[in-house]
C-alpha cells in the first residue's frame, strides 16, 4: 500500500492487522523511522477531527509536519491539484493527507504514467461523497473493541446516506466482513444502489434489534439543488429519524451508538445523549488518532520509510 485512499482492497486479515497495530499504538507503541520523514495535510474541505487527528498521529509517530492552508495557496491562482502535489514532491515531502470535494480526486495522483514523475504517498482524508477510509477504520476499531467481531452484528446506518462518504466506506467494508446491515432515514437520501449491502427498514422497527446504531450527519453543504433542503425541518427530522430519548430506551442493553461528527445536536442525536452510556462518539474520536497511526505506518512501511518497532 504505497497509498491509502479507499477501503476497496481491504480484507478481514488486513483490517484485523490494522486494528492490532492501532491497539499497539493505543498502548504507547512506537515505530522506527529509517530517515527524517516529512508530511503535509492538505484539507480543501473543512475539518476538525480528521485534520487534527492525522496531525496528532503524525506527531506521535515522529514525522515532520508541514503546514498548508489552501486559502493562502497558489491553488487560488489556478494551480492544479496535481501541480500542487508535484511541488510538495519536489520540496521533499513524503506523504500527503488530502481532503477534497471531488470524488476520487486521488486517481490522477496515484496512477503511474510514463510521462509523470509524481511520487508521494497519498492518504485520503475524504473525497466528496466517495470514501472516508480513516473514519471507517476508526469506526471498525471502536466496534471491534466492543464486540470482538463483525460477522453477524446487526448494524443500522441512518440518515443522509446518499451524501455520506462515511456511509459508503462503512457499508462496503462491514458488508465484506459479514455484518448484517440495515439502512434507515429519509427515503429521499436513500438509493437502491445500497440494496446490495443491506435492507431499508423504518427506524422504529430497528432500534430494539440492532447492536450498533450508526447515525450520519445531515450534510447541508452537499444539498445545493436538493428540493428537500428547502423544506428541511430540524425538529421534524429529529422526531422521524433522530436518536430521541424514547428510541434510546428501546435499544438493547449492550447496543452502542456511533456518529462520525460533527453532530447537528438535537437533529441526528438528542443533545443530552451525546455523552450517554451507550454513546461511543468520544471513543471514536480517541480511536481515530491510533487508527490513523496504523494507516500512516502501513504507507511508511510500503515506501521503505520505517515501521514496526517490536
Ligand atoms: N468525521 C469527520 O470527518 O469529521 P471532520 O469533518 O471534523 O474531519
Amino acid at each position: 500500500m504505497k497509498h491509502f485512499v479507499s477501503v476497496d482492497n481491504l480484507d478481514e486479515t488486513k483490517v484485523l492487522e490494522l486494528i492490532k497495530r492501532a491497539q499497539y499504538f493505543k498502548n504507547g507503541g512506537q515505530i522506527n523511522l529509517n530517515r527524517a520523514v516529512y508530511c503535509v495535510n492538505m484539507f480543501f474541505e473543512d475539518s476538525t477531527r480528521t485534520h487534527t487527528s492525522f496531525e496528532m498521529a503524525e506527531r506521535k509517530l515522529g514525522l515532520n509536519v508541514l503546514s498548508f492552508d489552501p486559502k493562502q495557496s497558489s491553488v487560488n491562482k489556478g494551480e492544479t491539484l496535481y501541480d500542487t502535489l508535484l511541488t510538495m514532491d519536489a520540496l521533499g515531502v513524503d506523504l500527503a493527507v488530502i481532503r477534497h470535494a471531488e470524488n476520487e480526486y486521488y486517481q490522477e495522483l496515484i496512477t503511474p504514467s510514463a510521462d509523470k514523475t509524481l511520487d508521494i504517498g497519498i492518504l485520503n482524508g475524504g473525497d466528496g461523497s466517495g470514501q472516508h477510509p480513516s473514519q471507517c477504520l476508526l469506526d471498525l476499531l471502536t466496534i471491534y473493541e466492543e464486540f470482538g467481531k463483525f460477522a453477524g452484528l446487526k448494524i443500522a446506518i441512518v440518515g443522509d446516506i446518499t451524501n455520506s462518504r462515511v456511509a459508503k466506506s462503512n457499508m462496503e467494508l462491514l458488508h465484506r466482513l459479514g455484518a448484517k446491515l440495515f439502512f434507515s432515514g429519509p427515503k429521499y437520501w436513500y438509493s437502491e444502489a445500497f440494496e446490495r449491502y443491506g435492507e431499508y427498514r423504518p427506524l422504529d422497527e430497528l432500534v430494539a434489534e440492532i447492536d450498533v446504531l450508526m447515525l450520519l450527519r445531515v450534510q447541508h453543504e452537499r444539498h445545493q439543488g436538493d428540493q428537500n433542503e428547502l423544506v428541511f425541518s430540524p425538529t421534524k427530522y429529529h422526531q422521524e429519524f433522530g436518536l430521541t430519548k424514547e428510541r434510546y430506551q428501546k435499544l438493547k442493553a449492550d447496543a452502542i451508538i456511533m456518529h462520525p461528527g460533527p453532530i447537528n445536536r438535537d437533529v441526528e442525536f438528542a443533545s443530552e445523549l451525546v455523552e450517554s452510556k451507550k454513546s461511543r462518539f468520544k471513543a471514536q474520536m480517541q480511536n481515530g488518532v491510533f487508527m490513523r497511526m496504523a494507516m500512516l505506518e502501513q504507507v511508511l512501511k510500503d515506501r521503505g520509510l520505517g515501521g514496526e518497532n517490536k
